[in-house]
C-alpha cells in the first residue's frame, strides 16, 4: 500500500487511489475546484517521489521541476512526501485596490500584486483567500495595465463568492501562477476571430480581443456576448473599443436569445477560429452549432468555467 506523507502525518492509500480523495479523506485542508486538471487549485508539491505525467499536464516547466503536481489527476502508485501549497509562501501577495459590483451578480476585482506577474491575456490564475479557500479566475486585464483585473460572478452559497464580498480595499489575497490555453497566438494574425462568451466568460475573451488589436491583428474580430443582465456589463468600454477599431464588431445580446442565435450561426471564412468561454452548459451548447456551421474541432478553443458542483 503506497503511503503519502504530509508533514508528520502519514496517510495509507490503496494503490491507484486518487491523491486528492486520499488527502481529503485523511482530513487535509486542500482546496479543489474543477477536479478535471484545468484550474490548478489542488496543486501540491512532491518533496520525494516522481509525479505521473498526467498529474503535470498544464503546469509550467518551472512548476514541474519544483515537483508541483495536480492532486486531482494523480493516482497514488508509490510512496510520496508532499507539501501542501501555502499561498503566503508559494504564491504572490496582491493587495485589493478596488472591489465593486457592476451588476447584482458580478464583481470587478482589481489587484496590485507585490511583484509583476507573467501572463498572457485570457489566461487564468488561482485566487487564494487563505490556504483553504481558493478558486480559479480569468485575468481580464493586459500585462501592461497598472492593476490585475478579474470579473467574478457571485454564486449563491458559493464559499468564495460569500467571502470575497466581505473584503475591502487594502486586504491581501494571493495569486497562483498563470496558466491555461485561452490566449492569443501571434500566428492567428490573418485568421478571422469569432469570440463567443456568456456571463463572465467575457473577461478572458475581451482581454484577448484587446490584445489581438494591440498586436496588429489583420483579420476581422467578432465578439459576441450573451448576458443575463438587461445590458452587457462591459457595453460602454466595448463600444468605445469598437469605435476606434473598425475591424472589431460587437453583438451583445440577452442570454434568452442564445438558442435562436445559434440556429443562424454563419462563419466569415473557413479559416475562422472560434474561442468560446463561459459556464459549462454554454460551452457545451455551442459545440454542435459551430460544427454544423463548418468549423472543425481544431479551430475551436473553449474554456468552461467549471466549478465544484456545476
Ligand atoms: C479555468 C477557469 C477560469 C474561470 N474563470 C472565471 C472568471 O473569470 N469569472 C467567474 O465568474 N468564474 C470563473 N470561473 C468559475 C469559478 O471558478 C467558479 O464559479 C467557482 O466555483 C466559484 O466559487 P464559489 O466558491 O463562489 O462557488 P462554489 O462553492 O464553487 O459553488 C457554489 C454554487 O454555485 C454553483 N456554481 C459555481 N460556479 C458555477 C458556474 N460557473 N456555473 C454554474 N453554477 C456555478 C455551484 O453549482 C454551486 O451550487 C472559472 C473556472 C475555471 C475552471
Ligand atoms: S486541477 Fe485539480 S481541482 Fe482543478
Amino acid at each position: 500500500m503506497p503511503e503519502l506523507q504530509v508533514g508528520a502525518v502519514k496517510i495509507h492509500t490503496a494503490a491507484g487511489e486518487n491523491m486528492l480523495d486520499a488527502l481529503l479523506a485523511a482530513g487535509q485542508k486542500i482546496p479543489w475546484s474543477c477536479r478535471a486538471g484545468h484550474c490548478q487549485t489542488c496543486i501540491v508539491q512532491a518533496l520525494s517521489g516522481q509525479p505521473p505525467p498526467q498529474a503535470e499536464v498544464g503546469l509550467s516547466s518551472d512548476q514541474r521541476q519544483a515537483g508541483w503536481l495536480l492532486a486531482c489527476q494523480c493516482p497514488v502508485q508509490q510512496d510520496m512526501q508532499l507539501k501542501l501549497h501555502d499561498p503566503a509562501v508559494d504564491g504572490i501577495a496582491a493587495r485589493i485596490v478596488e472591489l465593486h459590483p457592476v451588476t447584482d451578480q458580478i464583481l470587478v476585482l482589481c489587484l496590485k500584486p507585490e511583484r509583476p506577474m507573467r501572463f498572457q491575456p485570457g489566461q487564468h490564475v488561482v485566487l487564494w483567500l487563505d490556504s483553504e479557500l481558493a478558486r480559479p479566475y480569468s485575468i481580464a486585464s493586459q500585462p501592461g495595465d497598472p492593476l490585475l483585473t478579474f470579473h467574478l460572478r457571485l454564486h449563491q452559497n458559493g464559499a468564495f463568492s460569500d467571502r470575497i464580498q466581505r473584503l475591502a480595499a487594502g486586504h491581501i489575497v494571493y495569486l497562483g501562477a498563470a496558466g491555461g490555453h485561452m490566449h492569443y497566438d501571434p500566428d492567428w494574425q490573418d485568421k478571422p476571430l469569432l469570440l463567443l462568451a456568456a456571463g463572465t466568460g467575457l473577461a478572458p475573451l475581451q482581454a484577448i480581443a484587446r490584445h489581438a488589436l494591440e498586436s496588429g491583428h489583420q483579420a476581422p474580430i467578432e465578439l459576441r456576448h450573451w448576458h443575463d443582465e438587461p445590458v452587457c456589463y462591459l457595453q460602454q468600454p466595448l463600444q468605445e473599443l469598437a469605435a476606434s477599431h473598425p475591424q472589431l464588431t460587437l453583438r451583445l445580446q440577452p442570454r434568452t436569445e442564445l438558442a435562436a442565435d445559434l440556429t443562424q450561426l454563419r462563419l466569415a471564412s473557413r479559416s475562422t477560429l472560434a474561442l468560446v468561454c463561459g459556464p459549462p452548459t454554454f460551452v457545451e451548447q455551442l459545440r454542435k452549432p459551430l460544427y454544423m456551421a463548418g468549423l472543425p474541432g481544431r479551430q475551436i478553443i473553449d474554456e468552461a468555467f467549471l466549478s465544484r458542483r456545476a
